[in-house]
């Protein structure tokens, strides 16, 4: 979700206006969801990289998180939201660590949309983390370095119980991943807008599904193979 403090700088106000537009955006972006039955929504709120910047807008981003779980999480829940947090939960402080808690043991049981914040997140933590769960396994007997293949890492990696995602779409015009979902990402479509995540609304989320819909995805096969299977399952 970028481009929020390039919306602000744009109106000539300070970057925490394009940050709370920006949480205005989001709703936009979850009510499509639900209109649209997507099964799951990732949100990529809060980076590694970000607890970098000064601290004065950290600390309004944290502010402002605290406020968007306090608001927001009520009407998610009766609108069937599931809400999950994933990222580097230790660096937040206890007030939205209990809140996050809360609100994740809610939702549990609703089924509507998965939503999952991304927040401290960097897909190298994951990656590490996941990593470090293994090890710890091995250490303690209960797995054998051979068995650590490809399922054994993606079934420790954040999201392991939801299928890849098939969309990933950037917003404020720059062209990299900047460490989401590294892992998951393998064979996801990207796509990329100029929009700053601000502005991001329905026609733009449309416009990146209808791309997505004549994209050809053959995950490392041949176009004739992809026919063929779907033609098998057709
Ligand atoms: C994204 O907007 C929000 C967060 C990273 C928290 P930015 O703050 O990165 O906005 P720009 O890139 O400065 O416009
Ligand atoms: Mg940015």
């Amino acid at each position: 979700m970028d481009g929020n403090g390039r919306w602000a700088e744009r109106r000539r106000r300070p970057r925490m206006i394009g940050h709370r537009a920006g949480a205005r955006a989001v709703n936009a972006c979850i009510d499509f969801c639900l209109d649209r039955g997507v099964q799951a929504l990732t949100l990529f709120a809060f980076s590694s990289e970000n607890w970098g910047r000064p601290e004065d807008e950290v600390g309004a981003l944290m502010k402002l998180f605290l406020n968007a779980l306090e608001s927001e999480v009520q009407e998610l829940h009766r609108r069937g939201v599931r809400v999950r947090f994933i990222g580097e939960r230790e660096r937040f402080n206890d007030a939205i660590r209990a809140r996050m808690q809360a609100a994740e043991a809610l939702t549990e049981a609703n089924t509507g949309l998965h939503l999952s914040i991304a927040a401290s997140y960097g897909g190298r933590w994951d990656i590490a983390q996941a990593a470090r769960s293994l090890a710890r396994e091995v250490a303690e007997g209960r797995l054998r370095p051979e068995d650590i293949d490809e399922a054994a890492v993606g079934a420790r990696i954040a999201l392991a119980d939801l299928p890849p995602p098939d969309l990933f779409i950037r917003t404020g015009g720059d062209l990299r991943i900047s460490n989401f979902l590294l892992w998951q990402l393998a064979y996801t479509e990207l796509w990329f807008t100029d929009t700053l995540w601000p502005d991001m609304n329905a026609a733009v989320l449309q416009q990146a599904l209808d791309d997505y819909a004549n994209r050809e995805r053959r995950f490392g096969l041949t176009g004739a193979q992809v026919a063929g299977r779907q033609h098998e399952t057709s």
